[in-house]
């Protein structure tokens, strides 16, 4: 295959979607998000859907079984290369992955707590185009129309407080491992997600040598 073969880990809110959609764009990746993938089974009320969106709406993990089944399939259309954004979660993704295919780096962007709760209680999403804004820093209060596409933004399910404090704990518990599970085979790079956007674009470019 050619091109490259990317995973981004990271906490819930460390800016995994906002990176991958800037990094694929300017590498041609295939950009894998489970939590779209999943977002849009539950939308479309599919079995799987309907599965996934107690879990999700808990800030639990799906169980793997589910999140292989649905992933596994979608390697085919990576003739360029791609970018997992929010899988592998567990050790078991893991290695279900490494039966899949090789990677050629892991990029891991951090965050505080305090940082994920501040940043995903004021982040909003269109509802067609998937692009992510913030109260913060591009959006005011009265926007409810996504600059890119016109489409509705709405507030995900799974952003109010208690269930942010819920997914950060589930990333410590399950995801953070993952973390030692990379370094040992030499793919792990960090990047400080506390950075501004393009600081952390510029860092993420030079670790992929682009
Ligand atoms: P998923 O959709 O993957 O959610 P997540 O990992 O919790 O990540 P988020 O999408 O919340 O955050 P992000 O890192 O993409 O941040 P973003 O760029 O939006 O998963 C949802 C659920 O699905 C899970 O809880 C689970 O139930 C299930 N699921 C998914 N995959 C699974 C798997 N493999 N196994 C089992 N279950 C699975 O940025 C956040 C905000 O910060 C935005 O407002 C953005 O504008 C802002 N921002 C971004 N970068 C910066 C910056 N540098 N400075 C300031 N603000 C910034």
């Amino acid at each position: 295959m050619a091109g490259k073969r990317v995973v981004f880990l990271g906490p819930p809110g460390a800016g995994k979607g906002t990176q991958a959609k800037r990094v694929v764009e300017r590498l041609g990746l295939l950009h894998l998000s489970t939590g779209d993938l999943l977002r849009d089974e539950v939308a479309r009320k599919t079995a799987l859907g309907e599965r996934a969106k107690g879990y999700m709406d808990r800030g639990e993990l799906v169980p793997d079984a589910l999140i292989i089944d649905m992933i596994r399939g979608r390697f085919a259309q990576a003739k360029s290369g791609f970018l997992l954004d929010g899988f592998p979660r567990t050790v078991a993704q893991a290695e279900a992955l490494e039966q899949i295919t090789p990677l050629d780096a892991v990029v891991s962007i951090d965050l505080s707590r305090e940082e994920v709760v501040r940043r995903l209680t004021s982040r909003r999403v269109c509802r067609v185009c998937g692009a992510i804004y913030n109260l913060t820093f591009n959006l005011t209060s009265g926007d409810t129309k996504c600059a890119a596409c016109g489409g509705e933004l709405y507030q995900r399910d799974d952003d109010r407080p208690a269930v942010i404090e819920k997914r950060y704990d589930v990333y410590e518990k399950s995801t953070a491992p993952l973390i030692a599970f990379y370094r040992k085979r030499g793919l792990l790079r960090s990047v400080n997600g506390e950075l501004g956007s393009d600081r952390v674009f510029a860092e993420i470019m030079q670790i992929l040598g682009a």
